[in-house]
C-alpha cells in the first residue's frame, strides 16, 4: 500500500501527539514528535545559562552560535513502549516535559536560524513517506504537500486539564493557573511570530476532541486517512 505523509498540527496541549503516536502505531509508520526537538533546543539553552529567568528572552547570539552542536535523535525505549529524545547522546525525554522548558520554548522556537535547522531535519526524517510529524507548521511549512493535514483543537479547560494530569504525574509542582497561563501564552507566542506561525493549513481537516475519547478521536483520523488512502 502507498504510505503518506500525515501532518497534525495544532494549539499547545491538544492532544496531537496522543492521537499523531496512536495512527503511526495503527499504520506501522514512524512518528516525530517536532515539538520535541524545540524542547531539546531550549533545554540545551537553559543548561548553558542563556535564558532568562522569566523563559521570555534567550541570548540568539550564543545560541545561534552553538547550532551545530546540538544534536538531537530520537530513540524507542522497549521498556516504556515509546520513542525518547537525546540531546548529545543524553536521555532528556523527562526534562523537556516539565514547565521550566514549556516556559521557554516558544521564545528559542521563534529564532529563524534554530527552525531552519530543526525543518531541515524534520523534512530529511520524511523523505520517505510512512511518517506522522505533529507540531505547529507542519501542514504549512515542513510538509505543504503532505498528504493528509489534520489540524486538532480542544476547548481550553479540557487542555488546561490534560496538561495538568500530566505534568503532575510526572512530578512538576505547578498549579492548574499556571498550567492553563503557560498554555494561553505559547498559544499566543506561537500564532504571533513571524517565522511560521502556528496557523491551520487551508486544506487541514479538523478534529475537536474536546468531548471525544482517545479511541473516538483515534476513530476519526483512522476515517480521514482510509479516505485519503483510497482516494490515491
Ligand atoms: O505538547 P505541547 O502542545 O505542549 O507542545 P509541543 O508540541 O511539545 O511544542 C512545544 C513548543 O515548541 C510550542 O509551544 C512551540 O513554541 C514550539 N513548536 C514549534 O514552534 N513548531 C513546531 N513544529 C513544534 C513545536
Amino acid at each position: 500500500m502507498k504510505k503518506i505523509i500525515i501532518a497534525i498540527d495544532g494549539h499547545s496541549a491538544c492532544g496531537k501527539s496522543t492521537l499523531a503516536k496512536k495512527l503511526a502505531k495503527e499504520m506501522k509508520y514512524v512518528y516525530i514528535d517536532s515539538g520535541a526537538m524545540y524542547r531539546a533546543v531550549t533545554l540545551f539553552a537553559i543548561q548553558n545559562n542563556w535564558v532568562s529567568d522569566d523563559g521570555q528572552s534567550v541570548d540568539e547570539n550564543e545560541l545561534i552560535n552553538a547550532l551545530d552542536s546540538i544534536n538531537i535523535s530520537f530513540n524507542y525505549n522497549s521498556k516504556s513502549g515509546k520513542s525518547d529524545t537525546f540531546l548529545n547522546g543524553v536521555n532528556i525525554e523527562d526534562e523537556i516535559r516539565t514547565m521550566k522548558v514549556a516556559k521557554s520554548v516558544s521564545a528559542v522556537a521563534k529564532l529563524k536560524k534554530v527552525r531552519e535547522k530543526l525543518v531541515e531535519f524534520q523534512q530529511s526524517l520524511g523523505k520517505n513517506k510512512g511518517i506522522v510529524m505533529d507540531g505547529r507548521d507542519i501542514g504549512t511549512v515542513v510538509f505543504p504537500n503532505a498528504d493528509l493535514k489534520i489540524w486538532v483543537t480542544a476547548n481550553m479547560e479540557v487542555r488546561t486539564a490534560r496538561r495538568y494530569k500530566e505534568l503532575i504525574e510526572m512530578g512538576d509542582k505547578i498549579t492548574v493557573d499556571e498550567v492553563r497561563a503557560n498554555i494561553q501564552s505559547r498559544d499566543f507566542e506561537d500564532s504571533n511570530r513571524k517565522e511560521s506561525p502556528l496557523k491551520r493549513a487551508d486544506d487541514a481537516k479538523d478534529i475537536d476532541n474536546s468531548y471525544l475519547t482517545k479511541e473516538q478521536t483515534v476513530q476519526s483520523a483512522m476515517d480521514l486517512i482510509n479516505a485519503k488512502i483510497l482516494e490515491n
